[in-house]
């Protein structure tokens, strides 16, 4: 791909997280002292990667912060639906403006939309990672609407969707167990926390024809493509979802910790290979690293496969 579009979207992409990585240092360092909505800015603009999808991005491939949420980011084809990822912003026609906090959380954990405006009552496609967003600590999931609601409301109609099948979610068991405030404290469960609000395994498990296969968590295979997602840049060249288990050779077990966090966060592989989206490094480059480091420690108890 060579010095093009690519780099640059890098270094704009670098200087984005370090001026959000001021704000960062200021969480880090005063849980307490956060407001919901610095919360939820911190969880929807980093880990949740939330803008991945629903930020429109340049032809390069950059997300337009200006337009930040507004919604037709990606676009999906695929056998149950066709459609963009929503405005988001609280536009009151075109975005979410006209939901209350409880029809924003039920759509974020449950994935159904209001009795009201915009396509009532529809279920959301099961590209919106619900069944593992149910997995949100109350406090996190209040911040995270908190925060929507805190948008500059972006006018932004967002084509009709197509549903050719019911939606179908599966159960994510670390979703399904749950977690408390209380284990937050105890990095490898943070990481296993962290891992499942962002979707990590949603990617990296095997999937056949759309059912994942969660008993060989982590073992990689999926694969993106143009054919499947739209709105990356022209250049794209697809991906395939790398193993992450603790395998010595077919995962990170021999990695260091530093590996898989510039993996993760700059999308440098082990070997110095460029990593393609859909991942959302540039998001993750925002975490803090106490955060970082949790999933690292989670990574690291993930059972190896080949
Ligand atoms: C992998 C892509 C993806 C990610 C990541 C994602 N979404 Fe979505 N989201 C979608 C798509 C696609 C739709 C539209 C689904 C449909 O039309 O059935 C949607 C719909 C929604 C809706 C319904 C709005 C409406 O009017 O239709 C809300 C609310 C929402 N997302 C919030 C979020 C939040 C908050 C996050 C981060 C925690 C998030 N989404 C992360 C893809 C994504
Ligand atoms: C939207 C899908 C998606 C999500 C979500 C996702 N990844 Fe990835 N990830 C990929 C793909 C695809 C690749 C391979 C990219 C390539 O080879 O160019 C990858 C590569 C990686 C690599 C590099 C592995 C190697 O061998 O080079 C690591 C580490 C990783 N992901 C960890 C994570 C973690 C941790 C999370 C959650 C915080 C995560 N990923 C979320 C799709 C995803």
């Amino acid at each position: 791909m060579g010095c093009n579009g690519w780099e640059r979207v890098r270094t704009l992409e670098i200087a984005a997280a370090l001026l959000s990585g001021a704000a960062a240092l200021i969480f880090a360092g005063s849980a307490v002292a956060e407001t919901p909505v610095e919360r939820g800015h911190y969880l929807v603009e980093s880990i949740l990667a939330c803008g991945n999808c629903h930020t429109p991005k340049s032809p390069g491939g950059m997300p337009v912060m200006e337009r930040n949420l507004s919604g037709g980011g990606l676009m999906f084809t695929l056998p149950p639906f066709s459609g963009a990822a929503s405005n988001i912003t609280p536009d009151k026609t075109t975005g979410i403006g006209a939901w209350s906090d409880d029809e924003i959380r039920r759509a974020i954990v449950e994935g159904v939309r209001p009795a009201h405006g915009r396509l009532p009552n529809t279920q959301l496609a099961v590209v919106m990672a619900t069944p593992f967003f149910k997995a949100m600590l109350p406090r996190d999931l209040d911040a995270v609407v908190a925060y929507l609601r805190s948008l500059k409301p972006i006018q932004n109609e967002v084509a009709a969707p197509t549903y050719r099948m019911p939606v179908r979610h599966d159960k994510y068991p670390d979703a399904e167990a749950g977690f408390t405030e209380a284990v937050m404290a105890e990095p490898v469960r943070r990481g296993a926390y962290l891992v499942t609000i962002g979707h990590c395994m949603e990617c990296h498990s095997p999937s056949d024809k759309g059912v994942p296969d969660f008993a060989r968590l982590g073992a990689g295979g999926r694969v993106f493509n143009a054919q499947l997602v739209q709105g990356m840049p022209k250049e794209w060249p697809g991906a395939k979802a790398a193993n992450i288990t603790s395998h010595p050779t077919a995962g990170l077990g021999r990695w260091s910790d530093a590996e898989i966090k510039r993996a993760i966060t700059q999308g440098i592989s082990r070997d110095g290979r460029r990593l393609q989206p859909p991942m959302a490094f540039a998001w993750y480059a925002r975490m803090t690293d106490a955060d970082l480091d949790a999933i690292v420690a989670y990574l690291r108890t993930v059972p190896p496969i080949e």
